[in-house]
């Protein structure tokens, strides 16, 4: 019989791996195997590990974007290295390295804390700082890559490690070269880059209203993210509580001429014009108005707070809540010809 468990340098390795409480849906599943690193230097090694080579691969961060439709046939590495370092400091602008297995909500609130601007209306995104760069993590009328400088990830096809920069990582609206090519990329490492002082983005619907109720006049970054803290408790369902990956779909983009033809049929969905001249429409809108806000089968459901958030009410499989939201996706697209694509990474 094969050892359930292998300690290799700088990683444990464990087979069989249950993965119910690494996927914050709750799904429970189980993985060939996973290696837990304290440091990505293990990684070539690692890879390299007879029984491990040619396995599929997965990096998994705090499983806050992903849906397990099944159990996982090959390899799970999850990068533990955490740490914040300075590295530079330019004109009122601060950079910071951080290990990928930080947390995310720790880091901003660490920002916060050091009196820097830029990360504050992303706090309380769950999962690790080594994901954000993945699909770019957006709340409130902010992404990160604005604040990112570079990012440091093993290439599995040049087989080294690389730093690449935030011009060459392709960002886009819940999009990545990371995202493009999961295969490709492990990161171990973000650089950042934030001001001491800076413009506040208080446009996103709600913040200014949210401050207003906090008697808040001059907003400094500490306000805005305390606002924002506000909007995301009332609105999203807390993954504690009952298991979700926040949004489970994409708000789409169409051509004009769609937009403008849902326009005039449905004058209430949220649009937003965009700088190449596609619409993004509101998923959320398009969900509700099908009825399936609230909508339960079995114990896969769709959020009776929020449209967009698949949830788990206790034992439903990856399989069951993957048929609801393929279900929803389905009634959207009959009824308005808008074809919606999940956010969360659907495996295997
Ligand atoms: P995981 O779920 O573990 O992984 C997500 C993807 O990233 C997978 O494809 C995985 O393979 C890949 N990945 C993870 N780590 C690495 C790595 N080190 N190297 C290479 N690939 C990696 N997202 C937003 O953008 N905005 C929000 O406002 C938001 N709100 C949310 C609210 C709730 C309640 C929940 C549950 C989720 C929300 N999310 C939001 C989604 C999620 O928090 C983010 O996508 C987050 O970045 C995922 O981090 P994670 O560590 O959990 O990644
Ligand atoms: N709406 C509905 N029904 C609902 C909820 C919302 O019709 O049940 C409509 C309302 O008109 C509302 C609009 O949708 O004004 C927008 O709602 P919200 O502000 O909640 O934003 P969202 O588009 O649903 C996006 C992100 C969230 C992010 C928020 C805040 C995507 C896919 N989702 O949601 O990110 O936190 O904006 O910026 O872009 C995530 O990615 O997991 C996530 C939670």
């Amino acid at each position: 019989m094969r050892p359930a468990q292998i300690e290799l340098p700088g990683c444990m390795l464990i087979e069989d791996a249950p993965l119910d409480a690494r996927n914050t849906l709750r799904v429970k599943a189980r993985s060939a195997w996973l290696a837990a690193l304290s440091d990505p230097a293990a990684l070539p090694r690692l890879l390299d590990f007879p029984t491990l080579r040619g396995l599929p691969l997965l990096a998994l961060g705090a499983g806050s974007n992903v849906l397990f439709t099944g159990d996982w046939p090959g390899l799970i590495v999850q990068l533990r290295n955490g740490g914040i370092e300075r590295i530079g400091e330019t004109q009122g602008q601060v950079q910071l390295r951080v290990g990928a297995g930080e947390s995310w909500d720790a880091w901003v609130r660490w920002t916060l804390a050091q009196g820097l601007v830029g990360l504050e209306n992303l706090i309380l995104i769950p999962g690790t700082v080594g994901a954000a760069p993945i699909q770019n993590i957006g709340a409130y009328g902010v992404e990160v890559a604005r604040s990112i400088l570079s990012v440091e990830a093993w290439d599995r096809e040049r087989n080294c490690f690389v730093d690449l920069r935030a011009d060459d990582c392709a960002f886009g609206y819940r999009d990545s070269c990371f995202r493009r090519e999961p295969q490709r990329w492990i990161i171990s490492a973000v650089r950042f880059n934030l001001a001491r002082e800076g413009a506040l983005h208080l446009d996103y619907a709600g913040i200014r209203e949210e401050l207003a109720g906090m008697r808040v006049e001059q907003p400094r970054a500490v306000h805005v993210a305390e606002a924002v803290l506000r909007l995301r408790t009332r609105k999203l369902p807390d993954p504690a509580l009952i298991g979700n990956a926040g949004s489970f779909f994409k708000n789409p983009r169409v051509d004009a001429a769609l937009a403008a033809t849902l326009r005039m049929r449905h004058p209430g969905l949220p649009q937003w014009p965009q700088a190449d001249g596609s619409i993004k429409l509101s998923a959320a809108w398009l969900v509700e108005a099908t009825g399936c806000k609230g909508l339960r089968e079995g114990d896969a459901g769709i959020s009776e707070r929020h449209a967009l958030v698949l949830v788990n009410h206790g034992a439903a499989s990856g399989a069951q809540l993957w048929a609801l939201a393929v279900r929803v996706r389905d009634a959207v697209h009959m009824r308005f010809g808008v074809l919606l694509e999940a956010e969360p990474r659907v495996l295997p």
